[in-house]
Parts: structure tokens; C-alpha cells; sequence
């Protein structure tokens, strides 16, 4: 039964006045708190520029990413800061080229000993100052190291949840349903460990069950936002796909069941558990306060063929400075603030992640160091942004030749080209095979990329760019002097201490122990 009149209404002005005393107290803190968005990253692996139906694939599947693109703001002109993974999630985490934070060349291991240095200021610890719950689900790829000193809770992280590097790094004992091996050209590493799933710093599984993994990564995912959302937190969630990296996998429901093979079911499987996380945030009643956004986190893997992306109409694919190993797709979504079925032709990259989020959040940027992205509100706010650069290191970059590419408003001139293994020893296009050596361009080669997306027609040595040749050559010296490579942590030794063994010390290591208890293999 409801309170009598006389208490009720007492209760009503001690409640409007202790309301009233917070207002006064606290009032810019409280207007902030209202507007301090949510921000959930969902990052694909080797998604490529064509992968994508709202990009223009003429046979995948993917209507969750297709609501979102319709509620929210495509990029066509969005870049990954690498051509390859570790590299690339470094930059997106600290706002900063891979090669200042020691992330070069190349990727982790399963048994290498670096990592992100600790000292480099992450966007989970920028969001944290301003009282956020930050979370990562997935694929982490910056290090293990000896005693998991390079995990996510090492670098801002509350919640981690999800294998620390790319599945190939390890034995795959089971790709599709009904435990059916991997294919023998998935190339999985079987001289490591079996696949750990970590919880914060913790093996949980060894090997993980890629079948049921990504139904895992959403029911995190999705406890984490609702848990911050009960208790009225901000929250920044970064849930970093293992799709749609090879070895193709996907969990029952999905295999067999996309007009595209096995790259296709696993894409579906990434477009469910992005519709999964997106009907948590409506469940959770945070969708409007929530900025959603999508990208990948270099182009597509050619060498697996058929298994492997699509770049579309960019050239190259994945490892290389061509458009096809950097440019990716890229939605943002925020309702009210972003304008829906929103289209930018705009340069922006996942360097600027990290300033663009502290600033919704009210965080100082981290002093004395160096960052190489820019805000990109105005670009989501249909208003001019302001990179006109963007500059393109390898795979392997190496101080002795620096940038290969810089973009400069619609150009791109290449310093070097040079293939790459994961463009494809066999491409139609001679210029992505491995067997394309680094070569030094004098003049540079120039595409004008509005015109030529694929880089087809050389412009470097006509007489009219010759002027704009020199402007872009000016940029790219004074942008190389701010540049202080960080020591390789790719680069240290590698050790079996550093592989992740559930059983440490176990023996005959690493095949036959390190499982957890409740492993079983096909
Ligand atoms: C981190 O420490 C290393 C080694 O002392 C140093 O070279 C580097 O500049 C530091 N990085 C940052 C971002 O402070
Ligand atoms: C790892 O932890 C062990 C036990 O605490 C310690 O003896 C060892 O020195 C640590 N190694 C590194 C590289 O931190
Ligand atoms: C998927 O298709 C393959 C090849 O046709 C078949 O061997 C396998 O049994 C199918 N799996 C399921 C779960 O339908
Ligand atoms: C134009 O540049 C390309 C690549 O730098 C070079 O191979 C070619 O010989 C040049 N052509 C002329 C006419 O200079």
C-alpha cells in the first residue's frame, strides 16, 4: 500500500531538497556526467575495404553492420595507422604511429617477450581519470610477455576477457562444426602453445574452443555494458574480433550458412555478435548515449585466397602501403549527434580514436608525448575536419627508409613500394607479391586518389605536379624530425617462458600439457 499523504509528501521535499542540495554542490559535474557518451569500438581483423555489403560486396552478408551504416556515418576514406595488426592496435590504443611506441617491425608472437611498453598512455587509462569501466573483449595482440606484464589490465583495462593474439598462433584443432580440423592451408602455428583464453591475467581455457568463442566474446561483452549501465558508469568497451582473420571458423548456426564459403559465415558471425552488443545497448537503455564505432584493423589477407577479404577497387591487400593493406571501412553511429544514412569522403584514421574519445570524455590529453591523431567530432558533425595528411609505414618499417607513402589531400605519392606475402605470392598484380622488392620511387610515383582510388595512373613525373611533389616532400621531412623511433619491442628475444602454458613447468611442453581441464581434442 502507498505511503499516507502526510509522510509521502514529506518524504517528496527531503528527497527535492537533498536533490536540490547535489544540484548546487555539483552542478557542472552532474551536466557532465549526463553527457559523458558511452563509446563501444568494435574492431574487425583483416576485414577489407570490400568485404562489407554497404561497401559493395555483391555477395556477403552483414545486416547488423548494414542497420548500422543506415543509422549512422560510412567513411570511404578511413585508415588503419599499419598494414598489420599489432602495429595497428597499438596506434588505435595510444593515438600514436607504432614506430614511436616500439611496435615494429612486423607483430607479436605467441612466445615474444615485448610488448606495449608500459609507459605509453592508453585510451582506457585516459577514459578512466574521468571515472569510466573499461573493458576488452577479444583479440589484444600488443604482448604477453614473461608473468603477462603486457596484458589489457597492465594498461588501463578493468575486464579482459578473450586470446591475446591472433588464432593461427597456435595449434587449431578445431575450425567448423562438427570438429572439423582447419584446413591445411591455414598455416596455424604449431610449434606454440595451444590458443589461451584469458580472464584479466588468468588462463580460463587452453585450447580455445573457437566453435563457441564468439558467443563468449558477445555474452561478456554484454554483461559488461549492462553491469555499467545498472550502476549509471560511463563505460568504454573495445571488442576486438578474431573474425574475420584466418583460420575461418564459426560456430554451428553459422557454418554453411553464407552465399560467400567460409569467409562468409564467419562475417556473419561477426555481424551477429555486433547486432548482439548493439540490442544490449538498446536493452540497457544507453543507445542514445552511445557512440558505436566500426572499423578493421588492416586490409584483407590475400595469401588465403578464397578464404581470405576482398579490398574491392583498392590495389593490394593486407601487409602493404597500397590502398588495399591500409584503407578500411569504417561506421560511426551515434544517434542525435550523428547524422543517420551520413556519408564522409573525409581522411580520418584510427589514430584519431584517441583524442576524439578523451575529448568527449573530459580528459587532458596525456602530457609530453607526441600524438599523431586529430579530433574528428567535426567530421561526424557533417562539418570539415582537419587532416589533410596521412602518412604510411610498412609492415617492417625501418628508420633507414622511414615513410613509404604520404597521403596529401586527394594524393598519395609512394617513396618505396613493396609486396607482401599476405597480398599473395599468386596476385593477378604483380606489384602485391612478395617477390616485388622494395623499390625507392625518384620522383616519387603520384596517384591522384579522388580520381584513382586503384593507383593506376603515375602522375610523379609530369611537369605540373612537380611543384606539389615538393610541397608533400617538405611535409613529410618536417613530419619524420618530430619522429623518435621507440626501441623494437618486436624485436627482443622471444622464449618458451613467455608462451602461455596453463600448466607452467608442464611436460612435454608445449602440445602436450598446457590444457586446461576441461580440454578435449577431436
Ligand atoms: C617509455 O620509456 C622508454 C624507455 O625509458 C622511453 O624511451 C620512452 O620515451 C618512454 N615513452 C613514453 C611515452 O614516455
Ligand atoms: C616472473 O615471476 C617470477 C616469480 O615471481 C620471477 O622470479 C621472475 O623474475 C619474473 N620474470 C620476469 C621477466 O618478470
Ligand atoms: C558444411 O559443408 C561441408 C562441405 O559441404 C560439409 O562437409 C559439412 O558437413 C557441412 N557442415 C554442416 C554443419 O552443415
Ligand atoms: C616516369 O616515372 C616512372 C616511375 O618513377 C619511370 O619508370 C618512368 O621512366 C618515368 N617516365 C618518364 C617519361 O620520365
Amino acid at each position: 500500500m502507498a505511503a499516507t499523504g502526510k509522510t509521502g509528501n514529506l518524504s517528496l521535499v527531503l528527497s527535492s531538497l537533498v536533490l536540490l542540495v547535489l544540484l548546487m554542490i555539483t552542478p557542472l559535474t552532474w551536466s557532465q556526467m549526463q553527457k559523458r557518451p558511452n563509446i563501444v569500438v568494435l574492431f574487425a581483423d583483416d576485414l577489407g575495404y570490400g568485404d562489407l555489403p554497404t561497401y559493395g560486396h555483391p555477395t556477403s552478408s552483414a545486416p547488423h553492420l548494414e542497420r548500422l551504416a543506415q543509422e549512422g556515418m560510412v567513411f570511404t576514406q578511413f585508415y588503419s595507422s599499419s598494414p598489420v595488426c599489432s602495429p595497428s592496435r597499438a596506434a588505435l590504443l595510444t593515438g600514436r604511429y607504432q614506430v614511436r611506441s616500439g611496435v615494429w617491425p612486423g607483430v607479436f608472437w605467441a612466445d615474444s617477450t615485448g610488448g606495449l611498453p608500459l609507459n605509453e598512455t592508453t585510451i582506457a587509462e585516459v577514459l578512466k581519470t574521468q571515472g569510466y569501466d573499461t573493458a576488452i573483449i577479444g583479440k589484444w595482440h600488443l604482448g604477453v610477455g614473461v608473468n603477462q606484464t603486457y596484458l589489457p589490465t597492465n594498461h588501463g583495462f578493468d575486464y579482459y576477457y578473450g586470446v591475446p593474439y591472433s588464432h593461427d598462433m597456435c595449434p587449431c584443432p578445431v575450425c567448423f562444426w562438427p570438429n572439423v580440423p582447419c584446413g591445411l592451408n591455414d598455416n596455424c602455428g604449431s610449434q606454440w602453445t595451444g590458443c589461451p583464453v584469458y580472464e584479466n591475467d588468468r588462463i580460463v581455457e587452453q585450447p580455445a574452443d573457437l566453435l563457441t568463442l564468439s558467443s563468449r566474446y558477445v555474452k561478456q561483452a554484454s554483461r559488461f555494458i549492462q553491469t555499467s549501465a545498472d550502476r549509471g558508469n560511463p563505460f568504454f568497451l573495445y571488442l576486438a574480433f578474431q573474425h574475420t582473420h584466418h583460420p575461418q571458423f564459426a560456430g554451428v548456426e553459422f557454418t554453411n550458412t553464407s552465399a560467400r564459403g567460409k569467409f562468409g559465415d564467419a562475417l556473419l558471425e561477426l555481424d551477429w555478435a555486433v547486432g548482439e552488443v548493439l540490442s544490449t545497448l538498446q536493452q540497457a537503455m544507453v543507445q542514445d548515449n552511445t557512440l558505436v564505432f566500426f572499423t578493421s584493423d588492416n586490409g584483407p589477407s590475400l595469401r588465403n585466397e578464397q578464404r581470405g577479404g576482398n579490398a574491392g577497387l583498392l590495389k593490394c591487400g593486407k601487409g602493404t602501403t597500397y590502398e588495399g593493406g591500409q584503407r578500411v571501412p569504417a561506421i560511426a553511429r551515434w544517434p542525435g549527434v550523428i547524422s543517420a544514412h551520413s556519408r564522409t569522403t573525409q581522411l580520418a584514421s584510427t589514430l584519431d580514436l584517441f583524442p576524439t574519445l578523451a575529448k568527449l570524455a573530459g580528459a587532458p590529453l596525456p602530457s609530453g608525448v607526441i600524438l599523431d591523431g586529430v579530433d574528428m567530432m567535426p567530421i561526424l558533425q557533417n562539418k570539415q575536419g582537419s587532416r589533410d595528411l596521412f602518412f604510411y609505414y610498412p609492415t617492417s618499417p625501418d628508420p633507414q627508409y622511414g615513410l613509404y607513402a604520404v597521403r596529401y589531400k586527394q594524393y598519395k605519392a609512394h617513396y618505396y613500394t613493396q609486396g607482401q606475402v599476405n597480398s599473395n605470392p599468386n596476385n593477378h598484380d604483380p606489384d602485391c607479391r612478395p617477390s616485388a622488392q622494395r623499390t625507392r620511387h625518384d620522383p616519387p610515383l603520384l596517384f591522384n586518389l579522388n580520381n584513382d582510388p586503384s593507383e593506376q595512373f603515375n602522375l610523379g613525373n609530369m611537369s605540373q605536379y612537380q611543384q606539389l611533389l615538393k610541397t608533400i616532400d617538405t611535409k613529410k621531412v618536417e613530419f619524420e624530425k618530430t619522429v623518435v623511433w621507440g626501441e623494437s619491442e618486436i624485436a627482443k628475444h622471444s622464449s618458451p617462458d613467455a608462451e602461455p602454458c596453463y600448466n607452467r613447468g608442464c611436460q612435454p611442453f608445449p602440445l602436450g600439457c598446457c590444457h586446461t581441464p576441461q580440454w578435449w581434442w577431436p
